[in-house]
């Protein structure tokens, strides 16, 4: 073990607001268990010091909170010459601003979490869905990543925003890809209903479809993932198609399509606002279908309205 001093970034500070340390801690704790972390406010600096194995190393500098990592020795820090291993410049995640973009940090948080809950060999392995994937910023972090994802977006202006985002970044970044557009199962007749867009590069891939996500095993041909990961509309900015402030219709509508969809060992993160769903409600859809609650939250108030927390529940591996 060695004593390590991770240093906060600022960018954590401005997706978590006043409770940026609680959300950080959180993240941290549910990957190195019981072990203790102390933070340490150097000038205007924030550590967290911990003692971690030095095979943690690669997945401490991909913590949605990291800046960087720094050994501890006689009170000295050394910063170490590390980073994470991603695919893609981080413009496909971060260049684009929209109206009711997810935060890019809190989605890295998401798939951190997802990823610490479910066993896999090999990250190309895992294949993760956001069944209301907005314009994408959860299938970019995925591609980063090199986890195969999926999206569903009821919005059909979607894609071809995502369409023209990919094709800014990659020309800019002189990125090799390959673009493909198509139908899910036979062309519907009404709206643009199955339409799909897939983005592969780096030897990954993403694929944002058009459509309902209470229809998602008929749009996902069945498929299963590991991960499901996903903001959930607001209730302010985001109505849903059911054209209520409340998600929670949607949810039940979705909820046993959504769990369908995971495979069994399987996990699902999703970010709320905890006003609306309450937590218990949001809870009670999913383990009626047989989800297990994990004892993950991670609270932080964006604004008098929004209270953004984070559920994490799992399918058991005999189900
Ligand atoms: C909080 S936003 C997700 C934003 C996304 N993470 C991003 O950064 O672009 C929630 C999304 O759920 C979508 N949504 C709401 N109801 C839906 C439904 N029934 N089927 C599919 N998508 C839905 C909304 O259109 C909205 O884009």
């Amino acid at each position: 073990m060695k004593h390590y001093s991770l240093l906060i970034s600022q960018r954590a500070r401005s997706a978590y607001f006043n409770d940026y340390l609680d959300v950080a801690r959180a993240e941290l704790q549910w990957l190195i268990g019981d072990e203790a972390i102390l933070h340490r406010p150097i000038g205007a600096m924030d550590f967290f010091d911990i003692k971690a194995g030095e095979d943690l190393l690669s997945v401490l500098t991909s913590l949605s909170f990291v800046q960087g990592v720094f050994e501890r020795q006689d009170g000295r820090l050394t910063p170490l010459d590390k980073r994470p291993a991603f695919n893609l410049h981080e413009d496909f995640v971060f260049g684009a601003k929209f109206r009711g973009k997810t935060n890019e940090t809190l989605t890295q948080l998401l798939i951190n979490i997802g990823l610490m809950c479910i066993d896999y060999r090999s990250i190309a392995d895992v294949k993760l869905l956001d069944p209301m994937c907005g314009r994408a910023t959860t299938l970019f972090w995925a591609m980063r990543y090199g986890i195969k994802s999926k999206g569903i977006e009821q919005d059909p202006r979607a894609l071809a925003d995502v369409r023209q985002m990919i094709k800014k970044w990659c020309k800019v970044h002189r990125q090799k890809h390959q673009l493909t557009e198509g139908f899910v199962g036979a062309k519907a007749k009404k709206k643009e209903i199955g339409k799909f867009l897939e983005f592969s590069a780096e030897n990954t891939s993403m694929r944002l479809i058009n459509g309902d996500t209470s229809d998602a095993c008929q749009l996902l041909n069945d498929e299963k993932f590991q991960l499901i990961i996903s903001d959930l509309p607001y209730g302010i900015q985001h109505h849903t198609t059911h054209k209520t402030r409340n998600p929670l219709a949607i949810l039940k509508a979705a909820a046993s399509e959504w769990s369908h969809s995971l495979k069994p060992g399987g996990a699902m993160v999703l970010a709320f606002n905890r006003y609306l769903p309450k937590r218990e409600d949001l809870i009670d859809v999913f383990t009626t279908q047989g989800l297990q609650l994990l004892d993950f939250s991670a609270p932080h108030r964006m604004s008098e309205s929004i209270v953004r927390d984070v559920v994490v529940l799992k399918k058991t591996n005999d189900k």
